[in-house]
């Protein structure tokens, strides 16, 4: 049976060197860079509900960290800028629901929650601040319902949707083997490409079907998540180098007989990056959204280099190599602990620096996603 991701999937938790928290800085570019984006969103249900209703606003895969807030607080933000332009006296009232995985740190996202309020809340003397507003945690997977029909006005999610309900059953059971790789990478045989491809369509099929449920009728909805540019299965596009540079130093550890060959074969990522090609063919089938805007977006692997220049040359590759290391660990680090063992880890991500590092030698490398802002039929 395939193991499904909520039983091995955890972002690295607390807020120490490794932990999510602490390098989530490539998301919160998307979450900025998308920003217009998310103010029209707002604006659009804001101008829809009568003055006194309560808004209700839920971000999908949160994870902890500074990501977490980063939604409300702009989402505030946003709401008080309507309220000024309006100039209209409005009761409404926000309800903020934060989705992730059970295994998420809500502890550290619920720990922050009076600081947070202490610069944000509705009290008096404090004139920026937007309506009253209330934070309810909500574990489970976003492949399941999770909240009551016609209920949440608008969906955010940022750099969560391109993880699969599972590693496809071929995979997880051993009928199809990928030849050392952990996703598709060059070697990979087009039949395990395409069982990838399709667990995707599965996947975000039911997504929709789930959300078009729990939106009310004209709901929002603004994801964000990683895609590629090209349409070709075997070149999964520069994101798809990252996990082959990943599966090198996989086997590297294997050659060292640190890693069983075995392991590594029954290891698979349950991910999936869609081009926009196949996000518009499956919302388009289902028929249940207006696609109000789609696009790419792309920064470069390295989470601390700001240049946007898509040529710019990397000036350290010893650094950024460690930078991108890091934040891929953090964000792998519970599933493959879990499957090879806690004491690769450290090794792994030395080996996984100095490969990126060498590779962005040669060569600046970019993580393309895709934007997709959508209107309940
Ligand atoms: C890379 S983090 C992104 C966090 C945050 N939204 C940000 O932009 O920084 C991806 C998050 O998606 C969550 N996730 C993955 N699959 C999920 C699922 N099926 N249901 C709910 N959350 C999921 C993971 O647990 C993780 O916290």
């Amino acid at each position: 049976m395939a193991m499904k991701v909520e039983k091995v999937l955890g972002m690295a938790t607390g807020d120490g060197e490794n932990s999510y928290a602490a390098n989530s800085r490539t998301p919160m570019k998307a979450i900025r860079e998308n920003m217009p984006l998310l103010q029209k969103a707002v604006e659009q249900v804001y101008t829809s509900l009568s003055p006194a209703s309560v808004m209700v606003i839920a971000d999908l895969g949160c994870s902890s960290g500074p990501n977490a807030l980063l939604i409300v607080a702009e989402v505030l933000g946003m709401i008080s800028d309507c309220n000024q332009k309006t100039n209209e006296k409005r009761d409404m009232e926000l309800q903020f629901f934060l989705n992730d995985l059970p295994s998420n740190d809500f502890n550290l996202v619920f720990q922050s929650l009076d600081q947070f309020h202490n610069v944000t809340r509705k009290e008096e003397g404090n004139e920026a601040a937007a309506a009253p507003y209330f934070i309810v945690g909500v574990p489970g997977s976003f492949y399941t319902r999770l909240f009551p029909k016609q209920s949440v006005h608008l969906f955010h999610s940022s750099y969560s949707l391109h993880w699969l309900s599972k590693v496809p059953e071929e995979l997880s059971s051993g009928n199809y083997l990928n030849e050392g790789n952990i996703h598709i990478g060059k070697t990979t045989p087009p039949l395990v490409a395409n069982v990838f491809r399709e667990q995707f369509q599965i996947d975000f099929e039911l997504f929709l079907q789930l959300r078009s449920k729990e939106l009310m009728t004209g709901g929002r909805m603004l994801l964000t998540f990683l895609g590629r540019k090209s349409e070709e299965m075997l070149m999964h596009g520069e994101i798809g180098i990252m996990w082959e540079l990943l599966s090198e130093s996989l086997q590297s550890l294997v050659l060292k007989g640190r890693v069983e060959k075995e392991k590594l074969d029954s290891f698979n990522l349950p991910l999936y990056a869609p081009s926009m090609e196949e996000v518009k063919v499956v919302i388009n089938r289902i028929g249940l959204f207006h696609i109000e805007h789609m696009g790419p977006v792309a920064f470069s692997w390295d989470p601390q280099d700001d240049d946007t220049d898509d040529d710019h040359e990397v000036l350290d590759p010893a650094n950024s190599g460690t930078n991108v290391s890091k934040s891929i660990r953090s964000v792998l680090e519970p599933l493959i602990a879990g499957h090879f063992g806690e004491d690769i880890l450290d090794e792994l991500f030395v080996v996984y620096a100095s490969v990126v590092a060498k590779y962005l030698e040669k060569k600046n490398a970019k993580c393309p996603s895709v934007v997709v802002f959508l209107k309940k039929a």
